[in-house]
Order: structure tokens, then C-alpha cells, then sequence
């Protein structure tokens, strides 16, 4: 029997329940043992201003360190019939606490719940993307070192230009890495701040210790002003999938070059047989798959600031529902940027590079600006110096002299490795990973 519009009945609401839950089911699983160790922390600061009694919060303690657990082994499930994640973590409570288990939402909302699991979520998973970041890192730069005498041709317009070499190569993406980390720096600063007691988004009445919240969870500091806090919900996602879209760019950029690079006609690397794949009519074929996936998926990323924009940039202050859409294009993302990183890492660390490339004459211009240097150490003026090798080459009478000396900072002959190293280094130390863990291994305990 078909419903009208207006009607009330359960049919409707089923349909309406579906449509409002939408992915939360799926979803709010990254989450679930983020928004236990929330509820720890609230409560415990719930009892230290008199909401719950002391004899009631390690009973409940007790009881969330073990749907935590279940949460870390991937037993938590939600119900049919729950909503989200907040309300099967109330309802497991009740389940074995009765009436105790209700009395943990005093002083909060849904709205500031889904806000600091969010970002509990993130500061893990910004902490797995720099690892595996600098994992690539060590590897480029390894690989720069050890190939920094072989030369390659540099091109610009893709037409040959000037020498260059695998070790300008390897560290080109090493250092390119360098300004990501900063980038995600800056988001897990503006991550690593408790919006937890901002509430529905206007705060309470109750004396909430927000202090206290914000040192239990290991945050550097909190989003003072409540409404800020709720401000924050898809800002904080914005600035990090810049920062995943930067990583990414990176990645997609060295994949590019690396297919480019294995193509027959340029031959100047050799992936791993074991990374490439085959082709069902083509006997000799051994394709650079991953590297081409690889660029696809780091593009894709790249659209993630794009869409939340499209989905919070014009929604006024206040919480709206439309932010929940935003946790189905955004958690999935971190899983997919680690594993293009594991796989770039894998086949860097394993390339073969070709010696040699620049002896085939097909790249003696290369070397063009080479010789009109030499002519203006030696006083020519660099017009005169310039025209002379053009006039030259156009006569057929140039004859490269393949001896380069680059010595300026970042050159062939300097590639400053040590100081993209340091520079690295310095940004990894600004994260607050530590702190962070330390403050969640002591409330679990
Ligand atoms: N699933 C919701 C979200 O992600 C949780 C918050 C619900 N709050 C509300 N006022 N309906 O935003």
C-alpha cells in the first residue's frame, strides 16, 4: 500500500531512518574506539565536578576499557536499529549498567562527540601517514646518495635541456616531501586543539573542566571559543586533505616521471620484474601498473578539498547534518594515501637505474650551455658566448665536452642532501606524537 508524504506511520520512517543514517554504520567504525576514549576522558572529568560519584566511575571505566578492547580487535559492531556509533556505545553501557550507563552524556552532545572523535581519528592517522612519508623519505634519499655521479638528461618543454642527474632526481622528491610534512604539520596543529564541552556548539551550564579534557586526551591546547569548536567540523578536514592532497601531488608527480622513464624510448630505469605486470596478447610486455594506479588514486585525492568545500563552504555557524557526508569522502582517504606510499616506497627501493645515458650523442646539446660558460669564465661576454655555440651547433661543428662542474648549493655537483635531511627532521620533531600517546596509554591504563 502506497504511503502518503504526510504520513507518520513506520513505513516512512523507515525510509527516512535509512536515508538519515546513511554510511554512518560503516563509517562511524573508524571511530569507535575514538569515541571511547572521549567518553574516558568526559567522565572522568564528569566525577571531578561532582556528576558522577567516585564509587560509579571505575565501574564504568572499567566497562568502556572493554568495549575499547572490542573496538582494537574489530569485534564492534553496530546494531540494526542504532544510528551511530555514540548511541551503540551508550546502549552497550546501559546493556550491562543499567541506569549508570546514562549518565555519561551530562555536559555533552553528539555534535562536540563526532567533532573530537574526528580528530582523535586523525591525529592516529596523520601519525601513520608521516611515518610512512618519511619511509619514502630515507628511501629518495639513499637513492639520491648513491647515484648522485650518474647523469640523466634534465628537459624542459619535454625537448632535452640541460645535464642532470638520478641524485637531483631522487632528492627533487625527497625535499618536495619536506614541504608536505610542513603542510601537515600545520593541519595536525590545528588538529591536535580538544573541541570536546563545546556541547551542541554553544557550550553548557554545567562547570565543565575543559582543561582537564584537553590534558587527559593529550591535546597541545583546546578550540577555546564553543563556537569555533563546531566551526571546526570540516575546516579541520579541509586543511588536512590539503595537506594529503600535497603528499599526494608529490607521489603522482614521481609516478608520472617513473613510467615516463621506464617507457622503452627513454629507458633510463628498470622497475623490478616482480612490480610489473604482463599483457594477455603482448609476450614481452611489463607494465608499470602500480606506478599508473598509483598516479590515478594520488590524482583522485587531490579533488578531496574540492568536494568538502562543495559540501561546508556556504553552510552558515552551527552544526548541520550535511557534515556528516563529509566523513564518507574523507576517512577512506588516509588507507588509500598509505598504501600508494608503501607501494612508491617499495618499487623506489628496488629500482634499477641505467649508467651511461648521457654517452649516446642523440643528447650532446644537452651540454650546450656547458661550453658557453666555459667561454665566459674565459672572458667572452655571455651574448657574444651564446651566439657563438648557437652559430656552432647550427654549423654541425659543436663537439660537447661531457666534464660538468656544478657547485652551487643544490646543483649536481651539491645536492645538500644533509640539509634536506635536517630541514626534515626539524618538522618531524614539531609533532607532538609522543605527548599524544603517552596521554592515551595512561587513561587506558
Ligand atoms: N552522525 C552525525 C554526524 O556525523 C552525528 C551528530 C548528530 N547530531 C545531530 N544533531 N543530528 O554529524
Amino acid at each position: 500500500m502506497a504511503q502518503k508524504l504526510w504520513d507518520k506511520g513506520k513505513a516512512t520512517n523507515e525510509e527516512i531512518e535509512r536515508f538519515t543514517v546513511g554510511r554512518d554504520i560503516e563509517m562511524d567504525l573508524f571511530l569507535a574506539k575514538h569515541d571511547v576514549l572521549g567518553s574516558m576522558a568526559h567522565i572522568t572529568m564528569l566525577e571531578s565536578i561532582g556528576l558522577l560519584g567516585k564509587d560509579e566511575l571505575p565501574i564504568l571505566l572499567k566497562e568502556l576499557k572493554s568495549i575499547y578492547k572490542l573496538a582494537e580487535s574489530g569485534d564492534f559492531k553496530i546494531e540494526e536499529g542504532v544510528e551511530d556509533v555514540h548511541s551503540q556505545v551508550e546502549l552497550l553501557l546501559t546493556r550491562k549498567l543499567g541506569d549508570l550507563g546514562k549518565k555519561i552524556h551530562s555536559g555533552r552532545s553528539r555534535n562536540d562527540q563526532v567533532l573530537l572523535d574526528m580528530k582523535l581519528f586523525i591525529r592516529e592517522q596523520i601519525h601513520l601517514v608521516a611515518n610512512a612519508v618519511m619511509d619514502l623519505f630515507h628511501v629518495l634519499i639513499e637513492q639520491s646518495n648513491k647515484y648522485k655521479d650518474v647523469l640523466l638528461p634534465g628537459y624542459t618543454h619535454l625537448q632535452i635541456a640541460m645535464p642532470s642527474s638520478f641524485g637531483l632526481w631522487f632528492g627533487a622528491y625527497a625535499e618536495s616531501l619536506v614541504d608536505d610534512m610542513a603542510l601537515l604539520l600545520a593541519a595536525w596543529k590545528m588538529t591536535n586543539r580538544n573541541p570536546l564541552g563545546s556541547a551542541a556548539g554553544y557550550g553548557s551550564s554545567f562547570p565543565l573542566n575543559r582543561q582537564m579534557t584537553t590534558d587527559l586526551l593529550g591535546f597541545d591546547t583546546m578550540d577555546y571559543n564553543v563556537i569555533y569548536a563546531q566551526m571546526g567540523r570540516g575546516k579541520v578536514e579541509k586543511t588536512v586533505a590539503f595537506a594529503l592532497a600535497g603528499i599526494a601531488s608529490t607521489i603522482s608527480k614521481l609516478a608520472f616521471d617513473s613510467c615516463m622513464f621506464t617507457s622503452q624510448n627513454f629507458g633510463f630505469i628498470k622497475l623490478p620484474d616482480e612490480c610489473t605486470t604482463g599483457s594477455s596478447i603482448m609476450p614481452h610486455k611489463k607494465n608499470p601498473d602500480v606506478f599508473e594506479l598509483t598516479r590515478a588514486k594520488c590524482n583522485k585525492i587531490q579533488t578531496l578539498p574540492q568536494q568538502i568545500m562543495m559540501i561546508m563552504n556556504n553552510l552558515p555557524s552551527g552544526y548541520f547534518r550535511d557534515l556528516q557526508i563529509i566523513k564518507e569522502i574523507f576517512i577512506p582517504v588516509f588507507d588509500e594515501l598509505k598504501d600508494c606510499l608503501k607501494m612508491t616506497t617499495h618499487i623506489m627501493r628496488d629500482v634499477k637505474i641505467r649508467e651511461n645515458i648521457l654517452d649516446d650523442p642523440k643528447y650532446d646539446f644537452i651540454f650546450s650551455v656547458e661550453e658557453v660558460n666555459r667561454l665566459v669564465l674565459s672572458g667572452m661576454p655571455f651574448r657574444d658566448a651564446y651566439k657563438k655555440v648557437g652559430l656552432d651547433i647550427e654549423a654541425g661543428k659543436f663537439t660537447p665536452n661531457k666534464n660538468i662542474h656544478h657547485t652551487h648549493e643544490g646543483s649536481i655537483g651539491n645536492l645538500c642532501n644533509d640539509k634536506i635531511q635536517d630541514l626534515m627532521e626539524k618538522s618531524m620533531k614539531e609533532f607532538s606524537f609522543e605527548k599524544v600517546d603517552t596521554a592515551i596509554q595512561k587513561l587506558l591504563r
